[in-house]
């Protein structure tokens, strides 16, 4: 899940960051600190060169990972953003876990950062539309890339990453952290166990609740052009669970979707005069249950509100507002390569948040739900993990006793996944993963593909083909999966 909040991994707490921003002046340092330096050799105590570029919210996780968690192997160069502000910031946080001078670069000077800086691998933290465009640069200039999802919005920026790709031969990682939550491995280990057979289909329906939902429509994922709307900016996390969970890929997508909750017209039937540009100079702030104060927010503010000036993005946009063009309500049939169906939806306006799956499978069903807890902190800015008694895994065998299995726990952000997934990312030495589940270009593409397919049968009323968007995508690494030709036990008389 996307958190309100703007940094899962808090770098440092309150005190450290007065101090940091204080000794960091009001000066920008936009031009790199550290003169240019040719590429290190490679040794084996050699520390592994990352430039990040994007350094809002969800960066502060690798940041912390290479300033402090991970730091003893890897090094962070450069950072790199078109807000000043967010890079001055970003600076000082690292200033703070004693790192001082971090070349900072503006976006117009990526190609100087990675000259100058000479980074192994470029992490990719923008805004989703634009992460094509660091994607390929980055590999064009001889590194490495590891991506935030969605890899990119539209079918012909996916073409232009995976020709990329193919054409320089770089290492390109989409982290999809939410394969690494303990109880979605568990059921992927469950479903290879064969415990329910082979999977013939899928029902998934996805739930965002009015705080978390309401979020994706005050920023930038409010407009396609950003995000590709929820089908892609989101619903990537779930696809991609389904083709990791199947070890399949998609086929052909037909879908409806509609806004009919976030709209001026739900702001009058609210009680509401109507749309108005954004919280922070609402005159109905104080009727409107939607608000988001970002003032009170002491991250909230540092990360958007203080640096309005530089870009002029509102963090905190009116939900309600007419130019909003995504969706808050989509249903999505889905056919897969081995000839499993699956019906999706989601809705971003639920009483709840969180998820329930069944998987229909010649020996049984397997059911899960994950009600997330999602509560609102005491500065109404924070969502929590998984609420424990609101996860379960049930099984239910053919014609046989169906019975609940122990949960495997995680802790932190996503369901605990985004740790285990940072682990995976930078420990020096990492056991073998019998899941799979670092993904590259080729699962980010089928990722991205179920949503941008249902993005056009919206508008078309058509069934979508994958391969009529992107052709001949080679097939993602994933591990074996009980086949559809073994002999299936003959279940016992009811
Ligand atoms: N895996 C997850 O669970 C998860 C969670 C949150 C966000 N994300 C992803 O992380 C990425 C960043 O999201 P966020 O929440 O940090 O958003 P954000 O708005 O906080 O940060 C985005 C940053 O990108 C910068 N930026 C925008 N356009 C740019 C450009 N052309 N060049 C350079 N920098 C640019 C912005 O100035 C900002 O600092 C998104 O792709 C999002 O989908 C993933």
């Amino acid at each position: 899940m996307n958190p309100i909040t703007p940094n899962d991994g808090r770098l440092f707490n309150r005190r450290d960051f007065i101090a940091a921003t204080a000794s960091a002046g009001t000066g920008l340092l936009l031009v790199p600190t550290a003169p240019a330096q040719t590429p290190s050799p490679v040794t084996p105590n050699r520390r592994h060169r990352y430039a990040l570029v994007g350094t809002g919210s969800r960066s502060g996780m690798y940041r912390q990972a290479l300033l402090q968690t991970h730091a003893a192997h890897h090094e962070l160069v450069g950072l790199c953003d078109v807000n000043a502000g967010r890079l001055q910031l970003a600076q000082a946080q690292a200033d703070a876990l004693g790192v001082t001078g971090l070349p900072a670069y503006q976006a117009k000077d990526f190609d100087r950062m990675i000259r100058e800086t000479q980074p192994d691998t470029v992490i990719v933290t923008t805004k989703d539309a634009t992460h094509h465009q660091y994607i390929i640069r980055a590999m064009e200039l001889g590194c490495d890339v590891i991506t935030e999802k969605p890899m990119t919005t539209d079918e012909h920026k996916c073409r232009e990453v995976l020709d990329a790709q193919r054409r320089t031969g770089r290492r390109c990682r989409v982290t999809f952290n939410y394969r690494y939550s303990p109880h979605r491995t568990q059921v992927k280990d469950l479903l290879m166990s064969g415990i329910i057979g082979d999977i013939l289909s899928v029902d998934f329906h996805w739930m965002l609740d009015t705080h978390h939902g309401a979020d994706y429509f005050r920023r930038w994922h409010s407009q396609k052009a950003n995000s590709g709307g929820l089908m892609v900016h989101k619903a990537t996390h779930h696809f991609d669970l389904v083709n990791w969970w199947l070890s399949a890929v998609p086929v052909s997508v037909m879908a409806t979707g509609k806004r009919e909750f976030y709209t001026p017209k739900m702001a009058h039937r609210l009680g509401l005069e109507g749309a108005h540009e954004r919280c922070h100079t609402c005159p109905e702030a104080a009727k409107c249950s939607f608000f988001l104060n970002l003032a009170a927010d002491k991250s909230l503010k540092e990360l958007y509100l203080d640096q309005e000036s530089h870009d002029g993005y509102f963090r905190d946009r009116c939900v309600f507002r007419p130019d909003i063009d995504i969706e808050d309500t989509m249903n999505v049939q889905v056919r897969y390569n081995t000839g499993v169906t699956m019906a999706y939806s989601l809705n971003a306006f639920n009483a709840w948040e969180g998820y329930m799956i069944t998987f229909n499978g010649t020996k049984g069903r397997l059911e899960h739900k994950e009600e997330e807890h999602v509560y609102l902190s005491k500065d109404r800015s924070a969502p929590t993990s998984v609420k424990a008694d609101g996860t379960y895994i049930r099984i239910y065998p053919l014609r046989a006793p169906a019975y609940q299995v122990d949960i495997w726990k995680g802790h932190g952000a996503h369901g605990g996944g985004d740790q285990v997934m940072l682990d995976d990312l930078f420990l020096p030495v990492k056991p073998v993963d019998k899941y799979q589940r670092a993904a590259d270009q080729r699962g980010g593409a089928y990722s991205i593909l179920t949503g941008i397919a249902a993005n056009h049968s919206f508008l078309s009323g058509s069934a979508v083909n994958i391969a009529d968007l992107v052709a001949n995508i080679p097939l993602p690494d994933y591990p074996q999966m009980p086949s559809h030709d073994i002999p299936v036990p003959m279940p016992p008389r009811a």
